[in-house]
């Protein structure tokens, strides 16, 4: 056979060195045609190899190897990375339909909500709209558990989950409406910030119902139960860290995409934080906060005609002094209030009494300036003790025994003085309370 019609090693090459002289036998003639049907080449297999002419040079062989091997795994890997990229790119396609189908399906067990939650974006901006319209529609309200002044909070339940809902009072839209919105700004969860998990309004045009659900913290807030429970030393530093480091989440702007606006909680008291279980704050109720994007330098005032709680209102907003253009006031007027109740949780922190080992004592719980001013106290109440007497909560003698207390009293009157410039930022308080080593053996009896 020619080698045209690819006769390759079935060629006669006698007398050449050629492939089919190893290990094959090939008989030749070309006397007549079809001189090949009678031959009988004689094919006896070799009993020993001989090893065949190496095709590369044995000394790059390793080499060889490992480069292919290396493309071959290099190839592997872009091929499983693309599929996984593939894969998730389809989920998040269908995932408001993939959510949703998770939210009707009762057969095969359900989602939580901490990760329905999860599985939006990353930007932590909180659920699909069409998601939160039917958490919404699928709760079931169980019984009260207190009422404000812009609405009532209920414990519900969503499935087996305890949410809290806050039925907000129908005069007060604008607040339902400003604190869902701030709740949904990118970037603003945090473990010292209330879970938002969905806000739902719903009526006609003569009676709307809003509705806000969060995490439910059965603890309640932080005067509910600094009025029953007494903290140790160790206690009082989680809870004091984690108010700060809520306010510093905050207050702190995130340059980048997406970013963080500047955000000014404006009405921050005991009872606008939650404890959690792990003994960490919550802070909750932004009906009256404010944002501030330093990009165009514009403080976005929500349309609200609320104004914070006077008892907690520092001096220059009460005496209206407060530069509504400087977003820095709102921050500092902030931390005026955080003082005053870092003051109510250190009255309950116990220490040992001195020269009795095993005694511990602490203050009452009381709101500040309870003894100065009355229940309710009015505007001029409030400026006539805060700004014209220059009062402040009073630092009991046996804060000097506890290092805890040392530093928060020193915090505490930092963050209340009356000019704002010298006050201390969330960030700085959060800083020093994180250095500070706390004593745990004082046993709470
Ligand atoms: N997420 C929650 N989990 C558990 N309890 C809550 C939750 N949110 C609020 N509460 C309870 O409901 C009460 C009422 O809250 P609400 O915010 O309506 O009013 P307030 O904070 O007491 O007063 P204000 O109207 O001045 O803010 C709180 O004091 C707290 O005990
Ligand atoms: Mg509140």
């Amino acid at each position: 056979m020619s080698p045209e019609q690819g006769g390759g090693l079935l060629q006669c090459k006698v007398g050449q060195v050629s492939p089919q002289l190893h290990g094959k036998s090939i008989v030749c003639c070309d006397n007549e045609d079809l001189c090949n049907q009678d031959l009988k080449p004689n094919y006896s297999p070799r009993t020993t190899t001989t090893p065949e002419p190496p095709l590369v040079n044995t000394n790059t062989m390793p080499l060889f190897a490992l480069v292919i091997s290396i493309a071959f795994c290099l190839g592997l890997l872009v091929l499983v990375l693309g599929a996984i990229y593939c894969m998730y790119r389809r989920r998040e396609k269908r995932k408001p339909a993939y959510l949703m189908n998770s939210l009707y399906n009762t057969t095969n067990g359900h989602m939580p909500i901490a990760d329905l939650v999860e599985q939006t974006s990353g930007s932590g901006s909180g659920l699909p709209l069409l998601v939160q319209r039917t958490i919404a529609k699928q709760i079931q309200m169980v019984h009260s558990v207190g009422k404000g002044r812009y609405g009532e909070v209920w414990l519900a339940k969503w499935r087996d989950e305890k949410v809290a809902v806050k039925i907000f009072f129908t005069t007060e839209e604008a607040s339902w409406f400003r604190e869902t919105e701030i709740y949904q700004t990118v970037l603003m969860r945090n473990e010292n910030i209330l879970g938002f998990i969905a806000a739902d309004i719903k009526g006609t045009g003569s009676w709307t119902q809003m509705l806000l659900i969060t995490d439910y913290h059965e603890l309640g807030s932080l005067h509910d139960y600094l009025q029953k429970r007494v903290l140790n030393p160790h206690m009082l530093k989680m809870l004091a860290l984690s108010l700060a480091s809520g306010v510093a989440h905050l207050h702190t702007e995130i340059f980048g995409t997406p970013g963080k606006p500047s955000i000014a909680h404006r009405d921050i008291k005991s009872k606008n934080i939650l404890v959690k279980r792990n003994g960490q704050c919550a802070i909750a109720d932004f009906g009256l906060a404010v944002k501030y994007t330093s990009e165009s330098d514009e403080i976005q005032i929500a349309p609200n005609s609320r104004v914070g709680t006077r008892r907690y209102m520092a001096p220059e907003v009460l005496s209206e002094t407060l530069d509504l253009k400087v977003f820095e006031g709102f921050k500092m007027a902030d931390m005026y209030s955080v003082g005053l109740v870092f003051w109510e949780m250190a009255r309950r922190c116990i220490t040992t009494v001195r020269g009795a080992k095993n005694t511990t004592t602490c203050e009452d719980y009381a709101l500040p300036y309870q003894d100065v001013v009355p229940s309710d106290p009015s505007f001029e109440d409030m400026y006539a003790v805060v700004c014209v007497k220059g009062v402040r909560p009073p630092i009991p003698q046996r804060w000097q025994d506890e290092d805890i207390l040392v530093v928060l009293s020193k915090i505490m009157q930092e963050c209340w003085h009356p000019s704002p410039a010298v006050r201390l930022t969330a960030l700085r308080v959060k800083k020093t309370l994180v250095k500070l080593e706390t004593d745990c053996t004082i046993k709470i009896v």
